[in-house]
């Protein structure tokens, strides 16, 4: 298939890249470098051994989006570009829903002008809100508590909303849980702007000696040692998720949302180990207050996505914590160059 990856050149983009045309995909990258460095397109060919065709375009851009199609013929649509930092959407919310959502309703109308109803879009399990339990299935109710997330909901609102009226429309609603790691080669990873808000390359950045110590927000929750447990899911693992979103989409499955983790949580204490074993580092840490906005534990019920998508995560968290160190370690300054 013709696959349009729009935010291609950013984090998961980049890995999903490598899967697609390793599963002899052809692949066309429209991104806006918004919260990316060309440079990672340049190492996904070497891994892929193929050249990738790039288009700088923003996707609230209609007349540029559409020459892309013009000149392009175009299977399906993988929907990576967005704005993503939680913080950052409750300073700027109108920032946020017009790059997230109003790109989005310019992709799809572009998309119907082409005749191209077949859409994979990156939601996330913070569409879950505060979950009354765990694990968490793809039934539970929808909530969110800040502009990025709700972003995210009233995207998926929008896409069920098409398929509603127009049933050629096929969205296929990714919600990732935690990702982490990066490709085995090291070549490529998560290259984050500022001091990083997540998890793990917070941790990648005191081992590599640009942060001092990591903050763990509360060690008074609900959970096995009093820190906060996730799904943390090998970026890997996921990109290939997306490869069998793409195939389901033959089947002309509806608007129907996956949950993408692994199904086991593990704590921030947890993860710590974990990466202390991998990288023979220490993380010195200390415990502070809860962050506002956190919830317990979140971790998913995958019993959907291996019974729809015959998918299931393989990687466990050495292997993430490993791949997100080798990442790190290989390129203290992500994508950029200390001559830049
Ligand atoms: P990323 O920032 O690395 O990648 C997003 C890419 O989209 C970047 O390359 C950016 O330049 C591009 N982009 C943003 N706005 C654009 C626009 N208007 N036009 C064209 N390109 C644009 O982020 P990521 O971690 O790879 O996340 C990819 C998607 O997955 C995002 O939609 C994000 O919200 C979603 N998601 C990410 C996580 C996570 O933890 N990384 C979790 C759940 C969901
Ligand atoms: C966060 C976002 C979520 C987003 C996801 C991926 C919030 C409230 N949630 O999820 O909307 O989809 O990132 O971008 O921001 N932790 C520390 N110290 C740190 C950083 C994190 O202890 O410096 C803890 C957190 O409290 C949490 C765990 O580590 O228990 C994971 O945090 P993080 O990586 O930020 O992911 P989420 O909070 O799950």
């Amino acid at each position: 298939m013709n696959v349009l990856v729009t935010g291609g050149a950013g984090y998961i983009g980049s890995h999903t890249c490598i899967e697609l045309m390793s599963a002899g995909h052809e692949v066309i990258v429209v991104d806006n470098l918004s919260n990316s460095h060309p440079e990672s397109l340049k190492r996904v060919e070497v891994l892929a051994g193929k050249s990738v065709l790039f288009y700088e375009v923003d996707i609230c851009d209609a007349d540029a989006l559409s020459a892309v199609f013009e000149t392009n013929t175009i299977d399906a649509v993988i929907h990576f570009a967005g704005l993503k930092a939680v913080g950052e959407s409750v300073a700027q919310p109108g920032r946020y829903y017009h790059n997230n959502v109003t790109g989005t309703l310019v992709l799809c109308e572009v998309m119907a002008n082409y005749g191209v109803y077949d859409l994979v879009f990156s939601s996330s399990a913070t569409v879950y809100g505060d979950p009354a339990s765990v694990p968490i299935n793809e039934q539970f109710p929808l909530s969110a508590t800040n502009p990025y997330g709700r972003s995210k909901l009233m995207i998926e609102e929008i896409l069920r909303d098409l398929h509603v009226s127009d049933h050629r429309w096929n969205p296929i609603l990714l919600r990732y849980f935690n990702p982490v790691g990066a490709h085995h080669s090291g070549l490529i990873g998560e290259d984050p702007n500022g001091v990083p808000n997540n998890l793990m390359p917070y941790i990648t950045q005191v081992a590599i000696g640009k942060l001092k110590q990591l903050s763990v927000y509360g060690n008074d929750y609900d959970t096995v040692d009093g820190s906060g447990v996730r799904d943390y899911i090998h970026v890997v693992d996921l990109a290939q998720g997306h490869v069998k979103a793409l195939e389901k989409l033959s089947e002309n499955p509806g608007a129907v949302a996956y949950n993408l983790g692994t199904g086991r949580g593990y704590s921030v204490l947890e993860v710590i180990s974990a990466f202390e074993r991998a990288s023979s580092k220490t993380i010195p840490h200390q415990f502070v207050d809860r962050r506002p906005g956190d919830v317990a534990s979140c971790y998913a019920d995958t019993s959907f996505a291996l019974q729809e998508l015959g998918w299931k995560a393989s990687k466990g968290i050495d292997e993430m914590t490993r791949d997100s160190w080798n990442w790190q370690n290989k390129n203290p300054n992500g994508f950029v160059f200390e001559s830049e």
